[in-house]
C-alpha cells in the first residue's frame, strides 16, 4: 500500500516537473540581457549545474533556453562552467546530445565541463569508462584538451581548479594522486594573489542544509550528500589560502537564503572559504522554501575588490536580485 502511495506521489511529482519544465521559460518576461554591472569587471562567467541531459527534447530544450540567453549576452561571457551532472547517466548518446546542443551556441571561448556523479554511471560504471568519455566529450564540446577528470583552467587569468570523481559513487572518490595534485595546484594558484575558483560537483559535508536536504531525515549520516570521506581534507587545503571560492552543485536545493524562510543559503562561509552551491538547472525544488523554479544559476563578475554573484534564471532571461551576493576580496 505504502509503495503504491509512494509511486503515485512520484508520478505526480514527475508530471509537475515536466509541466513546469515546459512553462518555466514563459513565466518571466525578458528583463535585460546579460551585461556587466560595471566596466571595471575583470572577468565574468556563468555557472550552472545539474542539467541532467538525456536525448529527451524536453531536457535539451530547457538547456537551450539558457544557452540562448548566454549567447545573446550584451557583454560576451569569459566562460561558462557546467558543474557536473551534465548528463543524466553518462551514456555516449547523452554526451553527444549535450555536445551537439552546446555547439549550436557561441557563448564563450572558454567553456568548462565538470564531472558529476550521474556522469559516472554509464557503461560498465568504471572510472576508466567515465574518464575516457569525459576526456573525449570535453574536447568535442568545448575544445579543451585534458588528460584526466581533474584539471586546471583559467578565466581571464583567474585560476580555476576542477575536481572530479575517479569512481562511480554518489559521493566522489578521490584517489591520492588527485589529492596530492590538488594540494600542489592550490599552492601554485595562490602565488598569483588572485581569488581561486575551485569547482567540485559535491559540496563539503554538512554545508548548505546537508545532510537533511539530501536525506530529509533529521538523524541522517552527516556525510550524506557531501564530498564524504575526503571533505575535511579538501576543506583544510582550501582553508590555507585567501579568497578561495568553492563552487558545488549536486544538492538540487534551488536558490536559497535565510531571508526567504530557509535556514541555509546558496552561498555561505566555511572557515575562510566561500562555498557556493549552485541550484539544479534541470530540476525545480519543490520541497524547500527558496526560489524553486529551474533554469537558474549565477553570473559571477570579478572586480578588484569584490566578486558579485548575480542570480539569474537563464531560461527566462531574468535576474533574481533577491539572491545576489557580494563576496569581498581579502587583501
Ligand atoms: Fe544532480
Amino acid at each position: 500500500m505504502l509503495s503504491a502511495v509512494a509511486g503515485a506521489v512520484r508520478f505526480v511529482m514527475v508530471a509537475i516537473m515536466t509541466v513546469v519544465t515546459f512553462i518555466t521559460p514563459f513565466l518571466g518576461k525578458k528583463e535585460g540581457k546579460i551585461e556587466r554591472k560595471a566596466e571595471e569587471c575583470k572577468a565574468a562567467f556563468a555557472a550552472i549545474s545539474d542539467t541532467h541531459l538525456t536525448d529527451s527534447f524536453i531536457r535539451l530544450g530547457m538547456f537551450e533556453f539558457g544557452l540562448q540567453d548566454m549567447a545573446e549576452a550584451t557583454d560576451r561571457l569569459d566562460a561558462l562552467v557546467i558543474n557536473g551532472d551534465i548528463t543524466d547517466h553518462g551514456y555516449p548518446e547523452h554526451w553527444q546530445a549535450f555536445t551537439d546542443t552546446l555547439l549550436k551556441y557561441d557563448i564563450s571561448d572558454n567553456n568548462i565541463m565538470v564531472l558529476g556523479n550521474h556522469d559516472t554511471w554509464g557503461g560498465d560504471r568504471t572510472g576508466d569508462y567515465t574518464k575516457e568519455n569525459f576526456i573525449k566529450y570535453s574536447k568535442e564540446a568545448t575544445g579543451r584538451e585534458i588528460d584526466n577528470v581533474y584539471f586546471t583552467a583559467e578565466i581571464n587569468g583567474y585560476p580555476v581548479i576542477v575536481l572530479g570523481s575517479q569512481s562511480d559513487h554518489t559521493g566522489p572518490t578521490f584517489y591520492q594522486d588527485q589529492l596530492d595534485w590538488f594540494a600542489e595546484e592550490m599552492e601554485k594558484a595562490s602565488e598569483k594573489g588572485l581569488p581561486i575558483f575551485v569547482f567540485c560537483h559535491q559540496p563539503f559535508n554538512g554545508t548548505h542544509g546537508l545532510p537533511y536536504n539530501w536525506e530529509m531525515e533529521k538523524d541522517a549520516d552527516p556525510t550524506e550528500g557531501g564530498i564524504g570521506e575526503h571533505s575535511d581534507y579538501i576543506l583544510n587545503i582550501c582553508n590555507q589560502y585567501k579568497n578561495v571560492i568553492f563552487i558545488s552543485g549536486h544538492v538540487h536545493a534551488g536558490l536559497s537564503n535565510t531571508e526567504d524562510g530557509t535556514n541555509y543559503s546558496s552561498v555561505e562561509k566555511v572557515g575562510n572559504v566561500t562555498s557556493v552551491n549552485l541550484p539544479s538547472y534541470e530540476y525545480f525544488d519543490v520541497l524547500r522554501h527558496g526560489h524553486m523554479v529551474n533554469g537558474t544559476g549565477f553570473v559571477f563578475e570579478v572586480y578588484d575588490g569584490e566578486i558579485l554573484l548575480r542570480a539569474r534564471n537563464f531560461a527566462t532571461g531574468t535576474w533574481l536580485e533577491n539572491y545576489d551576493v557580494t563576496i569581498e576580496i581579502e587583501k
